[in-house]
């Protein structure tokens, strides 16, 4: 038989009619003639209701009965088609529920491991594959999706091309410490840290060009913000400023921020988001902070009531403590820019009124969520780059291609990488990034 599906994100344009939706029981109450049933399709959650005199009086008293007691004993997870007539209904979170008039089961679920009752993290994550159907879950993929709608948009809105960078690389993008290193058909190969080396040769033979994809650090401490495997999205521009830099960055953000609240406000709402911190996030400027004033300022707060970093001096890198009380201190998205050349990569272009520092900046965002995003422009001289290639023990032959870009033609050019489950986390208000991509890959999980 062919049925007419709709979703359940639908039922509200279907008020009074007659529907068949395709779904799976979260929970179901009710007693003696009444059943309740919780459902979900991915799109939305909702309430059936069954009512068994509507089941005699159309199936008739055997058929009816047995039908209505199906509905009575249908287990947490079982699939069903369910028909029946949408209603508008006020009581309920949804608007909407649906008076039931048919149900069929297509499949069983017998014992369905993830209850109601309150689970341990290990637990809900070796159930990974079973977790992403809750509530929560779902809503997190839905502000994950909006996220890469609108970062698609912004990308194409503002003249940018996308460039896919390869996976597989012969060189260390970032560093070397944190390289998964592979055997390629008897040469080492690395997974890619970031796409950048290979969008800036993208950007000389188009000009604004991104990519997204995934990206890897063999990360050996475990944080609530550090996945080994993650996804990124990095922009490369030629011609403009580092200021002008930061300023795309900022309407990129807020131009994500934006496409979560118009895209999955019902995702927010289930997450309990702090919608008015977001909208606030979008009208206000971000701030800009150079490194060495925020370093004197967390000196001068080193003492206040309820400070908990540790003391902290020029040169120094900050832990999450020290980017926790700094985006805290603005209220706003903040980026931190010329850190020190020492712990940041080679490619950076130094201040060139103090050579020390680099010209980069970290957006650092609000609520303890850490850095979104990393960006710097970039070194254009062919000989200070490979000077700084040989700085930090790298061998200029891996970055031969990379050295060209800087021999013919060279232009200034900026860019910048964003973290999608660091976006993800911060939108949604979650505390834990391995909760914003599917299957987490962490120091310890690599299942399922
Ligand atoms: O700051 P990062 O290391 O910058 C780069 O890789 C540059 N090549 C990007 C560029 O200029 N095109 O990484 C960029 C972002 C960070 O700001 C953070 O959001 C995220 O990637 N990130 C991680 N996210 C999850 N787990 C990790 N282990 C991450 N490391 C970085
Ligand atoms: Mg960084």
């Amino acid at each position: 038989m062919s049925r007419k599906l709709v979703s359940i994100m639908d039922v509200p344009n279907h008020v009074g009619q007659e529907v068949t939706i395709g779904s799976w029981v979260t929970n179901k109450s009710g007693k003696g003639k009444i059943a309740f049933l919780q459902l979900r399709d991915g799109t939305a959650f909702f309430q059936a209701v069954a009512f068994k005199p509507n089941f005699i009086e159309k199936f008739g008293q055997e058929e009816g009965t047995n039908k209505f007691e199906t509905i009575k004993r249908l287990s947490q997870e079982t699939s069903i088609y369910v028909t029946g007539i949408v209603k508008e209904d006020e009581r309920s979170k949804f608007g909407f529920e649906l008076d039931v008039m048919d149900v069929e089961v297509i499949g069983e679920s017998v014992d369905y491991p993830i209850t109601p009752k309150e689970h341990g993290t290990d637990f809900l994550m070796d159930h990974r594959h079973l977790w992403l159907r809750s509530r929560r879950q779902t809503a997190i993929m839905q502000i994950r999706n909006a996220i890469l709608m609108a970062s698609t948009e912004f990308f194409d809105k503002n003249g940018f091309i996308k460039f896919d960078s390869p996976i597989l690389s012969g060189n260390a993008a970032e560093n070397t410490t944190e390289l998964f290193e592979t055997d390629y058909f008897g040469t080492p190969a690395f997974l890619s840290q970031s796409g950048q080396l290979y969008l800036e040769a993208g950007a000389m033979a188009l000009g604004r060009v991104y990519d997204f994809g995934p990206v890897f650090r063999a990360e050996k401490s475990k944080t609530r913000r550090h996945l080994t495997e993650f996804w990124m999205m990095d922009a490369e521009y030629p011609f403009l400023s580092h200021d002008q830099s930061l300023d795309l960055q900022e309407a990129y953000v807020k131009a994500l921020i934006q496409g979560v609240l118009d895209r999955a406000p019902q995702a927010l709402e289930i997450l309990e988001r702090d919608v008015e911190a977001l909208k606030r996030y979008v009208a206000e400027p971000f701030k800009r902070v150079a490194y060495d004033d925020a370093i004197t300022l967390l000196q001068e707060h080193q003492n206040d009531q309820d400070t908990d970093y540790e003391p902290i001096a020029h040169g120094d890198d900050f832990g999450s403590p020290h980017e926790t009380w700094i985006s805290n201190y603005f209220g706003v998205p903040t980026f931190v820019v010329n850190y020190p050349a020492s712990f940041k990569a080679f490619y950076m272009k130094p201040v060139p009124e103090n050579p020390e520092r680099v010209l980069c900046a970290d957006l650092l965002a609000p609520e303890g969520y850490g850095e979104i995003i990393g960006g710097s422009e970039r070194e254009t001289d062919y000989d200070k780059l490979i000077a700084r290639i040989e700085e930090e023990g790298l061998n200029p032959e891996d970055y031969a291609f990379y050295l060209d870009l800087r021999k013919y033609g060279s232009v200034p050019h900026c860019g910048f990488g964003l973290g999608l489950e660091r976006m993800v986390t911060f939108v949604a208000g979650t505390k834990h990034i391995r909760e914003a991509i599917p299957f987490p890959r962490m120091l310890h999980r690599i299942k399922p």
